[in-house]
């Protein structure tokens, strides 16, 4: 049967970084005849701007029946004047939402040919292996209440709450742990747990999970300290468990050590291993239309799509050869860039990615 996959281009550099993932889609559906059938949607600000919401109930719909969906990114200055409510980013936790994409998963492999791209010294990075795995559908982003209110004083009032139920830690750790068993069995649970109480629960909730686990070493460390150990020793984490907050923080920081942020691919999983792959990186606004953008992170989310939702392990790991091969070309996009390497647009590199995929084996 044909597996279906909904693309989700959105703004910004979306729609350029996405073209060179089908292009990648499309060279593994021919070289190792998989039957995809590729469908797109609108998502975001190009959403909003065609029919007046972010999410419209025709994506939300196509993404429910898709095996997976592939996702660009969404934003930019155009709408940061509309409400929160319909804000382009608005689509995107909507669609995890609606999915129950509760696991998000954030590798950040360094490419040892990208070494002297971190921004951090080679000895602290090579080898670097280490997985986020980001609570995404709860937490501060998700709690009620919220909102801006005025009190009587004529003050304004902004409010968010950080709220997490047991069974949600419990689900997200359990995820963080089975992942650990198949690499280095250890999970560092990162928390404020001196400060707020939600995160001492999320501690507690933690440790139990961990006695399920007797192969895997549990360690906690407030978020902090965890920022700041990752660019002072990031090799000393195996995979990291945190809340939706702390979690896009420190991917963000973590994706600075391989090289780029344009390198980090991510997959968001719900309970039934249906799931939506995405670049951690936003629309970038301020390189938008030039061609200059990386599509690696997005071209690395295609082969988290084809291992996790696809079942087609072989395949992914063809394409993470393909871009360890054109790394090895010497071809990198601005962002990579380093002496006595040859500067490419987001097209050549797409391009070499296929080709060399279409020449593996
Ligand atoms: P950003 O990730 O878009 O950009 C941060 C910096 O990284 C910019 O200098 C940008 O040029 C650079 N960058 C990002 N991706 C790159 C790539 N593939 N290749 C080369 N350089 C790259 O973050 P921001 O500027 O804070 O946010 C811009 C917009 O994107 C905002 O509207 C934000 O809400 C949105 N956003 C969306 C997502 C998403 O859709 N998943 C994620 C983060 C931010
Ligand atoms: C990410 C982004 C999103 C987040 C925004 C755009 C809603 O920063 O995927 O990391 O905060 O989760
Ligand atoms: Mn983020």
């Amino acid at each position: 049967m044909s597996k279906k996959i909904l693309i989700l281009a959105g703004d910004g550099i979306g729609p350029e970084i996405v073209a060179e993932a089908i292009k990648v889609l499309e060279a593994v559906r021919a070289r190792f005849g998989l039957d995809l059938t590729l469908e797109e949607a609108l998502v975001g600000g190009a959403a909003y701007d065609a029919c007046g919401h972010p999410l419209p109930e025709e994506t939300l719909a196509a993404a429910r029946t898709a095996d997976a969906v592939l996702l660009g990114a969404v934003g930019g200055a155009k709408w940061e004047p509309l409400p929160i409510a319909v804000r382009p980013e608005k689509g995107l936790l909507g669609l995890r939402a609606g999915l129950g994409l509760f696991a998000n998963l954030r590798p950040a492999i360094l490419y040892r040919q990208l070494a002297d791209a971190s921004s951090l010294k080679a000895e602290l990075v090579a080898g670097l292996d280490i997985l986020i795995v980001r609570e995404l559908t709860g937490g501060i982003y998700f709690g009620e209440p919220r909102g801006v209110t005025r009190q009587e004083s004529g003050e304004r009032r902004g409010v968010n709450t950080l709220v997490y139920t047991e069974s949600e830690i419990r689900r997200i750790c359990r995820v963080a742990f089975d992942v650990a068993r198949q690499r280095g069995k250890r999970v560092c649970s990162v928390d404020k747990a001196n400060v707020l109480e939600c995160t001492e629960l999320w501690r507690e909730v933690a440790a139990d999970v961990a006695r399920d686990y007797p192969d895997v070493v549990l360690s906690h460390m407030y978020v902090d300290n965890a920022a700041m150990q990752l660019v002072r020793a990031p090799k000393q984490f195996d995979v990291m468990v945190t809340t939706n907050m702390f979690g896009d923080i420190l991917s963000d920081a973590a994706a600075m050590l391989t090289g780029s942020i344009g390198m980090l691919p991510s997959a968001s999983l719900n309970a039934d291993g249906q799931g939506m792959y995405e670049p951690i990186h936003g629309s970038a606004p301020d390189i938008a239309g030039k061609g200059i953008a990386n599509p690696l992170a997005t071209i690395l989310s295609v082969a988290m799509m084809l291992r996790y939702s696809l079942h087609e392990p072989e395949v992914a790991q063809q394409i993470e050869a393909a871009v360890s091969r054109v790394l090895d070309q010497g071809l990198r996009t601005g962002d990579i860039m380093s002496a006595g390497m040859r500067q490419v647009g987001t097209a050549e590199m797409g391009d070499a990615v296929v080709a060399a995929l279409v020449q593996s084996g």
